[in-house]
């Protein structure tokens, strides 16, 4: 059994993320920036051949570049150094099932985003996860800022006042351009495939890390969505555009506005929520930072070195203010995490609160992207989610 320090790192598989994906060597680099996890096997394409080259190109043992999960499982369980956990990052279709295996097999689990084609999935992981008390993480790393964790118990401690409105996006250039009339990569292959991609191909791209940014930093679930799901790109089948009207459960207001066919853009993220007394604003672009407004006082630039902040917002740090930091190191929080989690509960500590996003909120994001779907059938209406 694997201990939390650099000696004995936790072992790792890795699904999907092979040589051309980007979101392979972030999870890799994020998961063994502190010495808490190695990256030890894979599945690191549909393809024999390429899973077992990209393990030899990784430096791993050539037989743990595995052909499926289920075969990577059962040798894994065969061995004396396998497995403890598996992270999973092929296309959106296989997270579900994937997970579901690994989970069964008494596995932790870091999936990335969406966990599943729909919300029925996403109860049933949760039903497992429960009933084998394993961890799934799932890798909404904008919610592991230090700044927008900060954010988060600001907005707890009443800083500024109850919530009364909260603006979110995500605009982005991924889908600017007609890709779908081109020659496509196999990436883009499966992304403009419904089937593949899930409900509402932005949604699951970008939408969902936003919808989650919010709710967690607000620490409240959404209740009502009035929505417009489409594509801002004429003839397109598959959505690149979500606007929202949403309802929070204290009464708060919220819009929610993300493309991905928006030229020029680059990953703008931005948060506002607006209490009665003031304003807490973060941008993806000035990660670092915090705008804090309090109404008929200085305005306030906090930064994510600044000596006072408390100890656990601190801890998200790595590097001396004036350098910069970002997603690498998020990702990096959130895998920290996960693996205190790990190690707490074979310790047979009980961990008080997992600061990373769950299971559980991957139920209400999906709830979440169903409810907007829903929304947009009936022109917008009011559609309510699921308590
Ligand atoms: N959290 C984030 O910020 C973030 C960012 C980008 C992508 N992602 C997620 O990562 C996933 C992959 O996206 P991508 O852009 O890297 O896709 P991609 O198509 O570029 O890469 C997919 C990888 O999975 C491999 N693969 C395909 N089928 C497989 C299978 N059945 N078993 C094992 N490996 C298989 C491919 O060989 C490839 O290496 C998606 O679910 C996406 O939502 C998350």
């Amino acid at each position: 059994m694997s201990n939390l320090n650099s000696a004995h790192p936790l072992r790792l598989a890795i699904v999907g993320g092979g040589p051309t994906s980007w979101i392979g060597g972030q999870h890799r680099r994020a998961a063994q920036f502190d010495g808490l996890w190695q990256v030890v096997a894979g599945v690191f394409s549909s393809q024999a051949d390429r899973s077992r080259d990209a393990a030899v190109g990784l430096g791993l043992e050539p037989a743990r570049g595995y052909a499926d999960v289920a075969s990577m499982i059962a040798a894994e369980s065969l061995r004396e150094d396998g497995i403890d956990a598996v992270a999973i990052m092929s296309p959106n279709d296989t997270h579900y099932p994937y997970s579901a295996a690994a989970l069964d097999a008494g596995l932790d689990v870091i999936c990335d985003k969406p966990v599943s084609s729909n919300a029925a999935e996403a109860r049933d992981l949760a039903a497992r996860a429960q009933a084998r008390n394993r961890v799934l993480c799932v890798t909404h790393a904008y919610s592991a800022y230090p700044m927008t964790r900060y954010m988060k118990q600001l907005v707890a401690e009443g800083a500024i006042g109850p919530v009364r409105m909260v603006q979110v996006e995500y605009i982005q250039s991924g889908l600017a351009k007609p890709i779908e009339q081109g020659p496509m990569t196999d990436s883009q292959r499966w992304k403009f495939d419904a089937d593949r991609s899930g409900l509402a191909l932005s949604f699951s791209a970008i939408g969902c890390h936003v919808q989650h940014l919010a709710c967690n930093v607000l620490g409240q679930k959404i209740t009502a969505v009035s929505a417009d799901v489409g594509s801002l790109m004429p003839g397109r089948t598959v959505t690149d555009t979500i606007l929202a009207n949403l309802r929070f459960e204290h009464g708060a207001r919220g819009q929610y506005t993300i493309t991905q066919a928006a030229a020029g853009g680059e990953n703008d993220i931005r948060l506002r929520i607006y209490g009665e007394r003031g304003l807490l604003d973060w941008s993806h672009r000035e990660s670092g930072y915090l705008h804090l407004n309090i109404e008929g006082e200085t305005a306030r630039v906090i930064g994510r070195g600044d000596v006072n902040l408390p100890a656990d917002i601190a801890r998200l740090s790595r590097t001396p203010r004036g350098h910069p930091e970002g997603l690498l190191e998020a990702f990096a929080n959130l895998y920290r995490e996960a693996a205190e989690a790990i190690t707490a509960r074979r310790n047979d500590q009980t961990v008080e609160t997992t600061s990373f996003p769950t299971i559980t909120d991957a139920v209400h994001t999906m709830d979440f992207i169903e409810a907007c779907i829903a929304s947009h059938a009936r022109n917008g209406e009011w559609t309510n989610l699921p308590n």
